[in-house]
């Protein structure tokens, strides 16, 4: 009984490995406490809910009715991830944590696409149709983010945690605030993935160093016209 058991935990896990290897792979590499294969096939509730979205997804292709909706529903029971079954979703997209996430129905995802805890990639509530992201690949999306509406975020891109985009972002951009402000147009090549969230730049704060360089620039510029003007005075 026990090597029955045995045996059907390792045919799980080889055909889970097998046919989630990309997915897997991304774990090892985007997540420096990943210890080894059986703890990623057992605790990491992001490759869960990966998973029973590949079994829905399929079957919501095939147009089986309600059950689809139902492996979504209780896939959001156990993990915490809600990912409607017509999501398209790439190869090799990582979810870190893997709580309170939301992908609306129209939701398109790119491969190597990283989201982390609490993102929600969903419609702005005044859209019908395609109302959900299309998110390129190799992209970011940091913890709590928003991304509403049916815009396009380009490949390489980095959203920052808790910013909200609600507008389309070019490629190798990195967006961050509220409502989402490109700090960066260039940033990473197109297929390369960074986690570094904490060297993302504050555009508010950059147009305040703007605003304090020129404030400074005219004071000097009024300091040398007073001395003039006074040096003047003196010679006349
Ligand atoms: C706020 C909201 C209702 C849109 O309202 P709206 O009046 O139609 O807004 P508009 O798109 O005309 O934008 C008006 C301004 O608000 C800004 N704005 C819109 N949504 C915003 C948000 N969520 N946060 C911050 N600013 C926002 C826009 O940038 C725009 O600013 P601008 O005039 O300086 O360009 C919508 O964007 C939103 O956030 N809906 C909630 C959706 C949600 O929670 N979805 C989850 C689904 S799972």
């Amino acid at each position: 009984m026990f090597l029955t058991i045995l045996i059907a935990l390792v045919a799980i896990g080889t055909l889970t490995y097998l046919y989630f290897k990309p997915e897997i792979d991304a774990c090892f590499e985007r997540d420096p406490s990943t210890a080894n294969l059986v703890e990623i096939l057992l605790t990491y509730s992001g490759l869960h809910a990966l998973i029973a979205h590949r079994i829905s997804h399929q079957l919501y292709v095939w147009q089986i009715p309600l059950l689809p909706r139902l492996i979504s529903y209780l896939a959001k029971i156990l993990t915490g991830v809600e990912i409607h079954p017509a999501v398209k979703i790439g190869k090799g997209c990582f979810i870190d944590h893997g709580a309170g996430i939301v992908i609306g129905e129209t939701t398109v995802l790119g491969e190597n696409v990283t989201l982390y805890q609490g993102v929600t990639l969903g419609g702005t509530g005044k859209e019908k149709g395609k109302r959900h992201p299309t998110i390129g690949n190799n992209v970011v999306v940091g913890a709590g983010a928003k991304v509403l509406g049916n815009i396009q975020i380009g490949n390489g891109s980095m959203v920052g945690a808790n910013a909200v985009v609600i507008r389309d972002v070019p490629e190798n951009a990195t967006v961050v605030g509220v409502p989402g402000r490109m700090a960066k147009s260039q940033g990473l090549g197109a297929d390369e993935i960074s986690l570094n969230h904490s060297g993302l730049p504050d555009p508010l704060t950059q147009s305040l160093q703007g605003f304090q360089k020129k404030i400074s620039d005219l004071e000097a510029e009024l300091r040398k016209l007073k001395e003039q003007t006074s040096s003047s005075q003196k010679h006349s």
